[in-house]
């Protein structure tokens, strides 16, 4: 069974990538279970929606709801999927906390470790794939899309998140894949795959 994470800034091609992926394991006949951060469940998808509009949220009531949609979404759903012998596969997970509201929101970065595990206990992602792009090129490939609280942040923030998606690749390499999400869409997938099909 491999837990196996898609993170990067917004507008990066994660869903593009995420799609591609998923149809390569249908196709194959992997059982796996697809969730989405936040959100996966009826509460976090309740919360999701919270934290996508509400701009008068505290930066530390923000966190505790990301944490709260997380511990919801292990106990409902990737639990029962580590039971059942499914992969997992995931749009998003702790390091985007860890990035967003720790080199993003200016959070206690040691806090937000502790609070993942917290809402987590023992399940870690076994690979974390990063899709970099700097974000003056992100945030211009999303000119026309419609925009949530996060996406409207000013260029300083999202180039600190950038940054904290980075350092945590740096920190344990052999858990994390980063790939410049510059290159073309089949490129990307070809190399996806390679990596996850050694873990499947
Ligand atoms: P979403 O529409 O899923 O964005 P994307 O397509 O970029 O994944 O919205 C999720 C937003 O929530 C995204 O801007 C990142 C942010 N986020 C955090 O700030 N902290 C977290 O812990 C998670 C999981 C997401």
């Amino acid at each position: 069974m491999a837990f196996i994470v898609f993170e990067g800034g917004d507008g990066s091609g994660k869903s593009t990538q995420i799609k591609r992926l998923r149809n390569r394991l249908a196709r194959r006949r992997y059982l796996y279970t697809f969730t989405r951060e936040p959100g996966g469940t009826p509460l976090g998808e309740n919360l999701r929606k919270i934290l996508k509009t509400r701009s008068d949220l505290s930066p530390l009531g923000e966190l505790l709801l990301f944490i709260a949609a997380r511990q919801q979404l292990i106990n409902q759903v990737i639990i029962p999927a580590i039971d059942s012998g499914k992969h997992i596969l995931s749009d998003r997970f702790t390091a985007s906390t860890v990035a967003y509201q720790g080199y993003g929101r200016g959070l206690d970065i040691p806090h937000i470790v502790s609070l993942n595990k917290l809402a987590t206990g023992d399940i870690e992602p076994d690979l974390t794939i990063l899709l970099d792009m700097p974000p003056e090129i992100a945030l211009s490939r999303m000119s026309g899309r419609k925009k949530d609280t996060f996406d409207n942040s000013e260029l300083s923030f999202h180039k600190r998140v950038r940054q904290g998606f980075l350092e945590q690749a740096q920190s344990d390499k052999l858990k994390w894949l980063v790939l410049d999400a510059n290159l073309p869409a089949n490129k990307l997938a070809i190399e996806i795959w390679n990596k996850v099909k050694t873990l499947l």
